[in-house]
Formats: C-alpha cells, structure tokens, sequence
C-alpha cells in the first residue's frame, strides 16, 4: 500500500475518533463550535500519521497514541485559528471553508485557540493516557516546550518580525524548525519519551520528526506558491505577497530541494542500522518533499 492510502485510511480512523472525543469534551456554546469547526474541518491529520508510525516502533498502545495525537491536533488547530488572524497571517480561509475568525468572530476565534491549547494539556495529562506519572510529566513537560517561549511561539512570532526582510538561510532555517519542526519534534518522539526509551533511541526520533517537519515547511512554502485554493483549500501566493522570509524566495526551489534531499542523505548516513530496520521512514521523508497538497 502507498503512503497516500496509509495516511487516509489513518485521517479516517483519527477523524472518527477525535470527532467523538470532542463532542464528548465540548458543549453548545458558541466557544465550543468554534473549537470543534477549527480542529474538524479537514485537516490532513500528518501529526497524527507520524504519532501512529512512533507508536508501531516504541510499542504503546493504541490508546495512548490516540490521546497524544488528539493533543497534537489541538494544538495544531490552535496555531492554525490563530495564524490566520488579521494580526497575523490574515487569511480568509482555510481548510476550503472560512477560516475560524471569518465565520465566527475574531474574539471567538482566539479563544477558542486559547481553549484548543488547554484542551490539548487536559488530554495529554488525562486518565485516557497511560498511567506511568513519571514519563507523562516528562511528555507534558517536553510538549511545553516545543509549542512555547523556545518552540511553535517563538517561531511564529518570528516569521512575523521576519516579514519585508532580507535574513540568512540559517535564520529562516531556524525559524521553520521553531515554527513547524518542534511540533513534529514532539509527535514523532512523544511515544518513544512516553515508552521510556534510551536516549539514542529518543534523540533518533527527535531528529526524524524534526527533519520531516523542516521538509514540511519547505514545501508548504512551494505550494503556497504553485498550488490553487481549490487543491489547497487556502489563499495562494500569500508569501510573496506579505513579504515572508521563506528558504524558496531567498535561494529558489531547485537549491531548496537540493537542501532538503542534502538533509535526508546525511540522515541516512547518521542512522543508517535503524532506518534499516524501518525502512518506511525514509519514504516518509521522501513523501513529505514530494506532496503536492
Ligand atoms: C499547515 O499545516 C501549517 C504548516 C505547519 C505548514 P498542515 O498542512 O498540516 O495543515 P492541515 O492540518 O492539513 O490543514
Ligand atoms: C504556519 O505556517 C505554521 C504554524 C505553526 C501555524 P504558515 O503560515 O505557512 O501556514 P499556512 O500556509 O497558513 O497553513
Ligand atoms: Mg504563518
Ligand atoms: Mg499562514
Ligand atoms: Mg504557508
């Protein structure tokens, strides 16, 4: 089976489940729909993908790989309400349908952000995930950090500062890893932290995750460029238009795939014995510079 069928009938799975975990958590207030319309409206659910694939590897259970990728999704959700704010990215639509502030309001959309990111903290230290304290506040504690101060905040922040500039390619670099990478950081490693893994066993699947979510971005940017609202079901050629500082723009896409492929060989090379015991992952990576949506 291809990576495309895999990752479907994965969204399919996923969407059912975390679509009655949210009517069970949520209520009728117009808080409550607005965080249920901007976590389920179509997502292509890669976090959760990337979790499950862990999950095979660390060996934990379904249940646990399930609560940690509701987690993932809520705060993904939540990074995506408020990116598209006017403040920030300013978008109208995502997903193909009106993004969270357009159909409800602005105030309602940041708040529900807010409560998205709550949820996810409530999920993750819940009793739907496994009973070993010890490595749930680790997980808890290391999921802070990747979306914080140091993580998905800072990068987001930057990205906006970084707008009409003319920055290195470390800088972007740096930025996308904050930004996209931590996120996938943590779902790629969280089951292997979760499972009390060894170290190089964990610092293996930091650097998977993180690699993945560099290629992620990269491409993301490409298609902002090339793609069409109806394949992306978001406003394109956004970048360009609001100055973003992106690897595409400052070294064109011939040098930005060359990068990312560089970056996947040298991956290789470092973790040659375990991909070769996982031979999907490296096809992960190369799906993932591949996508077209
Ligand atoms: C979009 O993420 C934002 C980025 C980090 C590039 P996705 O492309 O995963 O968005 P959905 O969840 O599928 O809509
Ligand atoms: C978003 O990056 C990264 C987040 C952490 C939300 P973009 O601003 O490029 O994402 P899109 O293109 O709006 O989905
Ligand atoms: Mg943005
Ligand atoms: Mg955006
Ligand atoms: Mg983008």
């Amino acid at each position: 089976m291809n990576l495309n069928t895999l990752i479907n009938i994965n969204k399919k799975k996923f969407d059912i489940n975390f679509k009655n975990l949210l009517k069970d958590k949520l209520d009728k207030s117009s808080l409550s729909k607005a965080m249920y319309y901007g976590s389920m409206n179509g997502g292509k659910r890669i976090r959760p993908f990337l979790v499950m694939e862990s999950a095979k590897i660390a060996k934990i259970s379904l249940i646990d790989a399930f609560t940690i990728a509701s987690s993932i999704e809520c705060i993904h959700s939540y990074s995506l309400i408020h990116d598209d704010l006017p403040s920030m990215d300013n978008d109208d639509f995502r997903r193909g349908k009106l993004s969270t502030h357009k159909k409800f309001n602005e105030a309602t959309a940041i708040l529900a952000g807010d409560a998205l990111h709550d949820l996810a903290f409530e999920l993750i230290s819940g009793n739907l995930i496994s009973k070993n304290y010890r490595s749930k506040i680790k997980l808890i504690n290391y999921l802070s950090s990747c979306i914080g101060h140091r993580g998905l905040a800072l990068g987001q922040a930057l990205d906006l500062e970084f707008e009409n500039k003319k920055l290195s390619k470390n800088k972007i670099l740096d930025m996308y890893l904050r930004k996209t990478g931590k996120l996938f950081e943590f779902s790629f490693s969280a089951p292997f932290i979760l499972k009390n893994k060894n170290n190089n066993d964990i610092q293996f699947a930091k650097e998977f995750g993180m690699l993945f979510g560099l290629i992620f971005q990269v491409i993301d940017d490409l298609i902002d460029e090339i793609g069409t609202f109806k394949n992306i079901g978001k406003t394109p050629g956004k970048d360009v238009k609001q100055g973003k500082s992106t690897l595409l723009e400052l070294i064109g896409e011939k040098q930005v795939i060359k990068l990312c492929k560089n970056k996947i060989n040298t991956f290789e090379k470092k973790y040659k014995k375990k991909l070769n015991h996982n031979p999907l992952l490296i096809n992960l990576l190369e799906f993932g510079l591949n996508r077209v949506i």
